[in-house]
């Protein structure tokens, strides 16, 4: 949570869409790279501990795969592609499973401690800069798209899950992680100020968050828009996870705790399928 050149008219209308550009960003892109390019620094360190668990770990709890069962259970020979891959230790547990990555992210400071995490941990699949509401791939290239906080939260979801859709395969599967739109409902405008148990803002109507002194860009649904407009967008649901920490379980962030997140839902993981 907060948390290239352009392109001619004719070039636009001639090639096909995963073939365009991605120097022209939009304006809450520009901003969240900017925003993650400085970022970036403060993460390699969380994504080397990532990179370094032999077993997935999820979200702000650190909560294990075996505990939650996230993943599909045969990855071997699987085409994936991580929507906003940041550090890419994600990409790096689907490796290791047989899966065959590509990760792209929107900051080009995250993908240098990606590839540096990639060298140190002798792993390597391809990284791309972009944007991942265009992703230059064509269509139906995936058996599998994956966001942790990535662009499942700082892109646009009405740009980047038709995106995630027209990428996958048919019967290709979309997982991703999100802040629970109940956590953003209660969260205090000042990062110092941890989630509170009062609602703060309206729920319906939310989509774009933006926090005062803050350059970054969110954006979070209410589960109701979210299914709409996944099933619009040609998936279906499988399965809603509401994450909930185990006892004793610690956070490096200071904005949500222990209590709070056992007691309601602070992060979703929607598991959706396109249709065959
Ligand atoms: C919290 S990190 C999550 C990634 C990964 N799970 C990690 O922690 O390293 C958020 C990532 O989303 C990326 N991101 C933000 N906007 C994006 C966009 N429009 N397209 C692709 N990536 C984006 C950021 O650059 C950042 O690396």
């Amino acid at each position: 949570m907060g948390i290239v050149t352009s392109r001619s008219m004719v070039a636009t209308l001639s090639l096909p869409v995963w073939f365009r550009s991605v120097s022209d960003l939009p304006e809450h892109a520009a901003r969240n790279r900017a925003y993650w390019d400085a970022q970036a620094y403060d993460y390699r360190e969380p994504g080397r501990r990532n990179w370094a668990s032999d077993e997935p770990v999820w979200g702000v709890w650190r909560i294990p795969e075996s505990q939650v069962s996230l993943l599909p259970d045969d990855l071997d020979g699987l085409d994936t592609i991580e929507l906003g891959c940041g550090t890419g230790y994600v990409s790096a547990w689907l490796a290791r499973r047989g899966a065959r990555p590509v990760g792209i992210d929107n900051s080009e400071a995250q993908l240098a401690s990606a590839r540096e995490l990639q060298r140190e941990f002798s792993l390597e699949f391809p990284l791309l800069h972009g944007n991942a509401e265009r992703v230059p791939y064509p269509d139906e290239s995936f058996d599998l798209a994956v966001s942790e906080y990535g662009a499942s939260i700082w892109c646009d979801p009405y740009l980047w899950i038709p995106e995630a859709a027209r990428l996958l395969r048919p019967g290709g599967r979309l997982i991703f992680l999100v802040n629970a739109p109940l956590v953003m409902v209660c969260s205090p405008e000042s990062p110092e100020l941890p989630v509170s148990d009062r609602l703060l803002r309206p729920y319906f109507g939310l989509h774009r968050l933006e926090w005062p002194g803050d350059p970054s860009v969110e954006f979070h649904l209410p589960h109701g828009e979210m299914i709409d407009l996944l099933a619009r967008t040609g998936f279906q649901v499988e399965r809603l996870v509401e994450l909930r920490p185990p006892d004793g379980s610690t956070t490096r962030y200071a904005w949500i705790s222990l209590d709070w997140a056992q007691r309601w839902p602070a992060e979703d993981v929607w598991m959706a399928r396109k249709a065959k």
